[in-house]
């Protein structure tokens, strides 16, 4: 048995009739994220998730089907398994509320309240519609009417069994009031404590007559009932670790499970009835119940009805595991509401992936690739002092803080701090410029300090990102020559600023993010362009950059540019734009594809560059592009506008401004 610090993190169970949407991605892959930072940092992690799998809607479903209940269920349960593997989801239970061990837990607990008179029988009464089968309360009902299906309710009376929740009303309360982090975040905190200190808490009812519904676990005491669906729900918690992980059983020693992951809208039932029930059954209360906010779908509720229910496994297909794991959690501070649309997933995978970590991880690694012949170089003597010791103050405070961060379920926080090391690491090799470095000989070791200074920021990155995007990270340390399994606890050295690195033979591979082309407004796509010959001010033979304003005084005058009106020239426009990521276009000594904003939009400009710059060079840099020109394609790749250069055959400089400009200001 394990003498290590237990962590013990749940989701909810789903209803196994509900195809997986990204509200259950959100929560597994957020309960992920914990079970691998934990788990790296040395921790004997137990992660369950799994399925609800009784009630109505189930029984109704299976018999619409013409199979009975559990095949349905073995049959739709495939649906979550088969998302939670492609999301690399590191669970190592998986519990189904039909499997026996855990009925027979909720049998067990049952009778141990009926023996201690904590369930007792009487009769309800409510409105009830026949239709759907199930009953509403009073302040559902309007007009006598079913909300649900509009039918006409009746008032119906049965015979039930409740829990004596109500009595322990005060005692959860102080429960609440003493301990901070029992439910957070601290909005939802107040919120159940405003309920419990102003409404008088009821008794539950735990059972359903069978004549009503007859797919649950049954009553131990009375064989005409079954178990309410959320009491025998809300058990697994604790069921689970009699027989999960299967072959192994966890045992009690994971209880008092440190994080249940629920979201707002089941934070009652997990606050109130599960906390109530473990007072009844005398066992220890759950450390935190978090309760997470609710995506809607390009500002509107996501719902079957509407058509907009995001589905995880296409998320999967188009962007990625990695990175529609990075969105969920970067995107909002969790416990907050927020908005799925495809252009903000889109932006975050360009602006913060693409142009972020996976330029970073492709800019380091081609240096040393070319100049230092995929050797990690020893440090050198100081380039930049001041941005190398903010960067190194960044990465030795980096391990503390994301710890607070993982702490609080801060998942963004830590994001944003993760980004910012990338953001100095980027503005440390624009300012150092290691690609003219790497021309001089006399400044080797110059070069050196700014490789090594990057590959370790990188390796910290790594680490770092690894509980987000388990594979990128894997990949990443690859790439770098490191071996380091991080599904395995991680001795704190390999974290620290000044481990060894120097001497590793890199393994550059194939870009971690590529970047998602999105159509620039106003741009029509290319096949909708003439396949006829291009303007050839757009030709890619050409330098890509139009004549320059004077021209020669020897030119011949056949050559002089005819002169054109204002309005002719008004026609043309210019934009400023910022490079985000640039690079070589295969086969071309000339070409390089750059990838620029203008603000609101993105540009990919195939630019006649290339015997000039290395692409690494102009990253970060505000040019000037003509922002109308039709698109046209360049060896294969569209290019979609021109950038201004000096020069004729050869091209001498790129035209830039003298103060900071905003990217997409006109240029006039
Ligand atoms: N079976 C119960 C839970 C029992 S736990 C003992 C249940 N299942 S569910 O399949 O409906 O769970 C849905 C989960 O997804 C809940 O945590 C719910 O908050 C979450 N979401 C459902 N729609 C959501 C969004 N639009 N956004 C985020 N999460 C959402 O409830």
């Amino acid at each position: 048995m394990s003498t290590r610090d237990t962590f013990y993190i749940t989701t909810p169970i789903y209803y196994v009739n509900d195809v997986p949407h990204i509200g259950h991605a959100y929560t597994t892959v957020a309960a992920d994220v914990l079970a691998r930072y934990w788990r790296l940092r040395g921790r004997d992690v137990l992660f369950l998730t799994g399925l609800d799998e009784h009630g109505q809607k189930v029984q109704q479903a299976a018999a619409k089907a013409g199979v009975d209940p559990q095949a349905h269920c073995d049959r739709l349960a495939p649906q979550f398994t088969n998302l939670w593997d492609r999301l690399n989801i590191s669970h190592n239970a998986f519990i189904r509320t039909t499997d026996k061990p855990h009925q027979s837990v909720v049998q067990r607990y049952l009778q141990q309240l009926f023996d201690k008179q904590l369930i007792y029988k009487a009769d309800y009464t409510g409105w009830y519609c026949t239709f759907d089968e199930r009953f509403w309360t009073e302040k559902d009902v309007v007009g006598g009417l079913c909300p649900d299906c509009k039918r006409p309710i009746e008032q119906l009376s049965e015979h039930n069994y409740f829990f004596k929740m109500g009595q322990y009303q005060e005692q959860l309360q102080r429960h609440i009031l003493e301990h901070p982090d029992f439910i957070r975040p601290e909005s939802r905190r107040n919120e159940v404590l405003g309920f419990l200190q102003t409404q008088k808490l009821g008794d539950l009812s735990i059972s359903r007559p069978k004549s009503r519904l007859s797919w649950g676990i049954e009553l131990p005491f009375d064989k005409d009932y079954v178990t309410y669906v959320w009491f025998d729900a809300l058990v697994n918690y604790i069921s689970a670790l009699e027989y999960l992980p299967q072959g192994q059983p966890a045992g009690l020693r994971y209880w008092p499970a440190n994080v249940h992951l629920v979201g707002k809208d089941i934070l009652t039932t997990h606050a109130v009835y599960w906390s109530t029930m473990l007072m009844a059954l005398e066992q220890p209360l759950p450390k935190t119940i978090f309760a997470h906010g609710w995506w809607t779908v390009d500002g509107e509720k996501m719902s079957k009805s509407r058509g907009n229910v995001v589905d995880p496994n296409k998320m999967v297909d188009q962007f990625g595991a990695d990175a529609f794991r990075y969105f969920l959690l970067r995107e909002v501070p969790f416990g907050q509401d927020g908005d799925f649309s495809h252009d903000a997933m889109v932006t975050t995978v360009n602006a913060k992936l693409a142009n972020g970590i996976g330029n970073l991880l492709s800019r380091t690694l081609t240096m040393i690739e070319r100049s230092c012949a995929g050797v990690i170089p020893e440090r050198g003597p100081a380039v930049l002092p001041e941005l190398e010791q903010r960067i190194e103050e960044l990465a030795s405070q980096l391990p503390g803080k994301t710890e607070t961060g993982f702490s609080a379920l801060q998942f963004r926080d830590v994001l944003l701090m993760i980004e910012e090391l990338n953001g100095s690491c980027d503005e440390y090799i624009d300012k150092s410029a290691p690609w003219k470095l790497a021309k001089q000989p006399e400044a080797q070791s110059q070069l050196h300090t700014v490789l090594n200074t990057s590959a370790r920021a990188l390796r910290l990155l790594a680490l770092l990102l690894y509980p987000f995007m388990p594979k990128a990270a894997a990949q990443m340390i690859e790439q770098l020559g490191l071996s380091l399994d991080l599904s395995q606890p991680l001795a704190a050295e390999a974290g620290r600023w000044d481990a060894p690195l120097a001497g590793s033979t890199i393994k550059k591979g194939a870009s971690l993010f590529p970047r998602i082309e999105t159509k620039p407004q106003g741009a029509k796509p290319v096949s909708d362009t003439p396949a006829s010959p291009q303007p050839t001010a757009a030709a890619p033979a050409a330098t890509q950059s139009p004549a320059p304003a004077t021209t020669p005084a020897a030119a011949p005058a056949a050559a002089q540019p005819a002169q054109i009106t204002i309005d002719d020239f008004m026609k043309v426009q210019l934009k400023a734009a910022k490079v985000l990521a640039a690079e070589r276009v295969p086969k071309s000594e000339k070409l390089l594809k750059l990838q620029v904003s203008l603000g609101t939009e993105q540009r990919q400009i195939v630019a006649g560059i290339g015997k000039k710059y290395e692409p690494e060079a102009l990253v970060g840099k505000t040019i000037v592009i003509v922002a109308n020109l039709k698109p046209a394609k360049l060896m294969g790749i569209e290019s979609q506008g021109m950038v201004l250069a000096a020069g004729d055959s050869e091209v001498r400089g790129l035209a830039t401004f003298v103060e900071d400009v905003e990217p997409g200001t006109k240029v006039k």
